[in-house]
């Protein structure tokens, strides 16, 4: 094996009142899929911003083929061969696909004499990467979160990159999608391309990965072990500092349907193009799972509950009164709660502080005269964002600071500030390291015994099972199949999910 293609040594990066990166060591060899390991917070975006020019670091070396280089910029980390695909995608949503995946690349150079060829060349890419589906014309805005992770996919090809940086490329996509990314990242490899992959999801990393780095606080803790065969538990050990249990928490027993009260009521209701004809019902401290692919219309279900889509047809009821159709106040009046997939766009106040963001559904709990009790707001605050180990814990600081899988806990706290009746959780774990999840599953179940009717979406069917009584399977906006958690297997709800689809 010739020498490693990127040293990064001893990087330290600091923020106000932060040391993000505090001596981080990664080396990666060409045509290898290095993995990046680390809790919320551990620093593996700041690192891999630093790799893209984006952050200066403030100390420490970047060595690429042998060479010492600064990255003052993001051109400088393209024109040596860099791609960074990041969490937050940087996509232009006013502009079209074409555009996008071309922005910033002089076009002279490329040869491109007219827009045609560039939308040729733009098709060509999507081809590669599965999706010669999507239109190169579109705007980028109208597409969905999986569709705009593709074409950040298809902008980091374009420039014939040595090595590609994908953070938590899997959190936006679907089971046979992701399948689809291996299959490009294998072809990457094979030509020689090298790979820096993050992900929480412990199965990816066994099935894509070579070797592993592992990140805590700022630091490498384990450079370069095997993927394929250092074990799970091990991994988890050195991220967390901690034995984790992967257990999900226990459901209570079976209990006699009558016991409690039908909270939720569904009946028959659709949206032309969404989804058709769905029924089912939620009971007070019942977890209901829905499985089915992204797109499946399961987002759009959760929605119209939360009446921020009006059903064509059927109706909705809640403890026994009729929601009035497309209402959000009312759904939230009548003590419904969504926590939603998008959570930078549909839910986060970015420049306001953990706290705000907190707080911002039960302000009404901390009003005294018209004002609220900044006090009493805090103190809440603190004690959510310490139950979800969000970090940092001091709340005042802007939610835009946070990492990715710290702005997620903030929005599931909101939710256990709240008296919701009825919980809405689309999707509550993505971007959650595997030490936070455990903590969250038992939160949920924890609500879901003080009597709380929640109503859970998941790409991970492992998830559903693991965390629903009973389960309900959307294939193509329709309920195929409703069971009892404990009564169907994961290799049927895939099987429930894909029939029919092309793949
Ligand atoms: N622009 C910034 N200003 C201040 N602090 C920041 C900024 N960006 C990151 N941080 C802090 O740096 C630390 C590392 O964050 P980073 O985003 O690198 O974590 P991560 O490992 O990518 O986590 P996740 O798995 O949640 O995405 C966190 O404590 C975060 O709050
Ligand atoms: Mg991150």
């Amino acid at each position: 094996m010739s020498g490693p293609l990127l040293e990064m040594q001893g990087v330290v990066k600091e923020f106000p009142g932060v040391r993000a990166l505090d001596g981080v060591d990664l080396d990666v060899v060409a045509g290898e899929v290095h993995c990046l390991l680390g809790q919320n917070g551990a620093g593996k975006s700041t690192l891999i911003k630093v790799l893209a020019g984006a952050h200066q670091p403030d100390a420490g070396r970047v060595v690429w083929q042998g060479e010492p280089i600064t990255l003052s910029a993001p051109t400088a980390a393209t024109h040596l061969g860099i791609a960074t695909i990041y969490q937050e995608l940087d996509l232009v949503d006013g502009l079209s696909v074409a555009e996008n995946i071309y922005l910033g690349h002089e076009q002279a150079r490329l040869g491109f004499t007219q827009r045609g060829q560039m939308r040729t060349a733009a098709r060509e890419l999507l081809g590669r990467l599965g999706h010669a589906d999507i239109p190169v014309t579109s705007e980028v805005g109208s597409l969905s979160a999986a569709g705009k992770q593709v074409v950040s996919m298809a902008r980091a090809l374009s420039h014939d990159a040595r090595l590609i940086v994908m953070d938590e490329p899997s959190a936006v996509l679907a089971h046979n999608e992701v399948a689809n990314l291996f299959r490009v990242i294998r072809d990457l490899t094979a030509e020689g391309v090298a790979v820096v992959y993050i992900s929480h999801r412990m199965e990816e990393i066994r099935e894509i990965g070579d070797r592993v780095t592992v990140l805590k606080e700022g630091r490498t803790v384990a450079a370069g072990l095997s993927a394929r065969t250092t074990p799970t538990a091990e991994l988890v050990a050195l991220m967390t500092g901690r034995d984790v249990e992967y257990a999900f928490p226990p459901r209570p027993a079976r209990a006699d349907p009558d016991e409690r009260p039908v909270l939720l009521e569904v009946d028959g209701i659709g949206r032309p193009d969404e989804f058709h004809d769905v029924s089912f019902t939620v009971r007070a401290g019942e977890i209901v799972g829905l499985a089915g692919l992204v797109g499946s219309g399961r987002s759009e279900i959760l929605e119209t509950i939360y009446g921020a889509r009006r059903p064509v047809s059927g109706h909705i009821r809640l403890a026994g009164s009729a929601l009035r159709p497309g209402s959000v106040s009312a759904a939230v009046r009548a003590g419904i709660g969504l926590a939603p997939e998008e959570r930078k766009s549909q839910a986060l106040f970015l420049w306001d502080s953990i706290a705000r963001n907190v707080s911002m559904s039960s302000l009404r709990r901390f009003a005294r005269a018209g004002f609220v009790d900044a006090r009493a707001e805090l103190t809440a605050a603190t004690d959510a964002v310490r139950r979800l180990d969000l970090r940092p814990t001091d709340v005042t600081r802007a939610v835009r600071t946070l990492s990715g899988g710290n702005q997620q806990k903030a929005v599931l706290a909101r939710w256990l500030l709240t008296d919701c009746r009825l919980l809405l959780l689309d999707e509550p774990t993505r971007g959650v390291d595997v030490g936070a999840r455990a903590e969250l599953y038992a939160l949920i179940r924890e609500l879901a015994d003080s009597g709380v009717a929640v109503l859970l979406v998941s790409s991970e069917v492992p998830e559903v099972l693991g965390m629903a009584d009973r389960v309900l399977v959307i294939r193509e906006g329709r309920a195929v199949r409703e069971a009892d958690a404990r009564d169907i297997d994961e290799s049927q709800v895939l099987d429930l999910v894909m029939e029919g689809s092309s793949v």
